[in-house]
């Protein structure tokens, strides 16, 4: 409980607080924001300890992330560098490849972070990746290890993506 208490205190700082609050009653939901709340912190914890196991010996830039699927269930996923540098691969499409490796394909929320100034935003086919598991507004928060938050959605960070419908003749 004091782990949880401390690490509430370290990230959750007003101005995110304020954005969460918006996101939960612009959803029509304001009685469920103390839950959103607690969701959330949990996934942020998942990213930002799972984080620490990045193996980024060229780049220096640890990325972690932790996300929930609709069974409730969280996966979390690390970047694993390479020697060869295009071999190396995104926090996020781990914890997709731990999710569908567990039999799973839908995904509820989205945390990612990294020690950076502004709140991580995934690479163009990260986006593509989550957008291939999520309904569009599925919540994706990015965050620094520092405590900025960024509360976004899967559409508004892959807007006009393609999908199998685009496939259909
Ligand atoms: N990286 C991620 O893990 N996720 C992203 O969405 C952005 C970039 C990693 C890849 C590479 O290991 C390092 O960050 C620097 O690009």
């Amino acid at each position: 409980m004091c782990l949880k208490r401390s690490f509430r205190s370290e990230v959750w700082g007003g101005l995110s607080q304020l954005i969460t609050l918006e996101a939960a009653s612009s959803k029509g939901h304001n009685w469920t924001k103390v839950n959103e709340r607690e969701a959330e912190m949990s996934l942020l914890q998942s990213a930002r300890a799972v984080r620490e196991n990045a193996y980024a010996p060229y780049s220096g830039f640890k990325v972690g992330a932790a996300l929930r699927t609709q069974s409730g269930t969280v996966y979390t996923g690390v970047n694993v560098e390479n020697a060869a540098y295009p071999e190396g691969t995104c926090a996020e499409a781990g914890a997709i490849a731990a999710m569908v490796a567990a039999g799973e394909t839908r995904i509820s929320e989205i945390c990612v972070i990294a020690d950076c100034p502004d709140p991580v935003p995934p690479c163009g086919g990260c986006r593509q990746k989550l957008a291939e598991f999520s309904h569009g507004d599925v919540v994706v928060t990015l965050a620094t290890t520092a405590g900025a938050q960024q509360i976004t959605t899967v559409a508004d960070l892959l807007p006009g993506a393609f999908t199998p419908r685009h496939m259909d003749r």
